[in-house]
């Protein structure tokens, strides 16, 4: 399957701004979609600020530079959604939220359209229960920073058909990522084997055991990783992080998911990492 029109919900934010700019790179249309237009606009200077960085590296030229800017459209209204082959949706991790967002977009786009989202650990399943179409809801979990990272995460509720398993794959291809296939059990595979490293790095700086440049080294020079876990920390957001920790310990009952004080004590200061300027380290 070939996607020509692709809508991101929540476009501006720190995922969803990294899917427009990845799959207009890919020369597909795409909408990105935010309630309010001017937080749209916002995200797009962001985008054509972070292309432009590129071109004055020498990595991008400034004819593709206008190419994927143009293909970027900016909009308010479900409305204008009708005609798209996918909707990817990056709103905030909440469960609510996601289910009203699918119950709209099932009402409004075409009967074929793919309706994916990016939550990192809320049940797909559930969310594809708000629809009329729980076949055509998958996963697709990005990771961040979306235009560095491979990979995509398809995730399949009980209801997700092979069809649209098929054609997500086919979607991975066509914007450059490689993608693995993983059950709807509570932060699938990736974030199940990611966050008791991260939690485990905040416990061990709560505890005073080591510096915060450490215990990123550490993981850095001792376990090759490419970034710290207290440096990914600040990356993901430390309240989008806290989200993800709680509904991991809430869903799976493991202590080693169980956020710690400290980190509910960065996020309540609103030192929520690199978006806020600080978290463990100060930008
Ligand atoms: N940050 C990460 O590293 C990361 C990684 C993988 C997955 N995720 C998941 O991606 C999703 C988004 O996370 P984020 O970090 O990009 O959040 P964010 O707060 O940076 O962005 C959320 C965006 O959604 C918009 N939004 C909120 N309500 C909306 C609505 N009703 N309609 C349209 N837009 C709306 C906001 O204006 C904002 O631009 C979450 O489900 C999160 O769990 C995040």
């Amino acid at each position: 399957m070939n996607f020509n029109k692709v809508a991101v919900i929540g476009g501006a934010g720190t995922m969803g701004i990294g899917i427009v700019q990845i799959v207009a790179q890919a020369g597909i249309e795409v909408l990105l979609f935010e309630t309010k237009l001017e937080v749209g606009e916002k995200g797009k200077a962001r985008l054509d600020k972070t292309l432009q960085k590129l071109v004055e590296k020498g990595k991008l030229s400034a004819d593709k530079k206008q190419n994927i800017l143009d293909k970027v459209v900016l909009c308010d209204k479900y409305q204008e959604l009708a005609d798209v082959d996918l909707v990817i949706e990056a709103v905030y991790e909440n469960i609510q939220l996601k289910k009203d967002i699918f119950k709209q977009l099932d009402e409004i786009v075409k009967s074929e359209t793919i309706l994916a989202s990016n939550t990192s650990a809320l049940s797909v399943t559930e969310i594809a229960s708000a629809t009329k179409r729980p076949e055509k809801v998958i996963g697709l979990h990005f990771f961040n920073p979306v235009p560095v990272m491979k990979l995509v995460e398809l995730v399949m509720a009980l209801t997700t058909s092979e069809e649209t398993y098929q054609a997500s794959v086919d979607f991975c291809k066509q914007i450059g990522k490689e993608s693995i296939r993983a059950k709807d059990t509570t932060g699938f595979l990736v974030n199940y084997l990611q966050i008791p490293l991260l939690n485990g790095a905040v416990a061990a700086y709560e505890a005073g055991l080591a510096s915060a440049e450490d215990i990123d080294k550490a993981c850095v020079l001792g376990m090759n990783h490419p970034i710290g876990p207290l440096a990914l920390l600040d990356l993901i957001g430390l309240d989008t992080a806290l989200d993800v920790f709680n509904v991991m310990y809430e869903g799976t009952g493991e202590d080693r998911f169980w956020p710690r004080t400290l980190h509910k004590r960065l996020v309540q200061a609103g030192h929520l990492g690199r978006k806020t300027g600080q978290g463990f380290y100060k930008y």
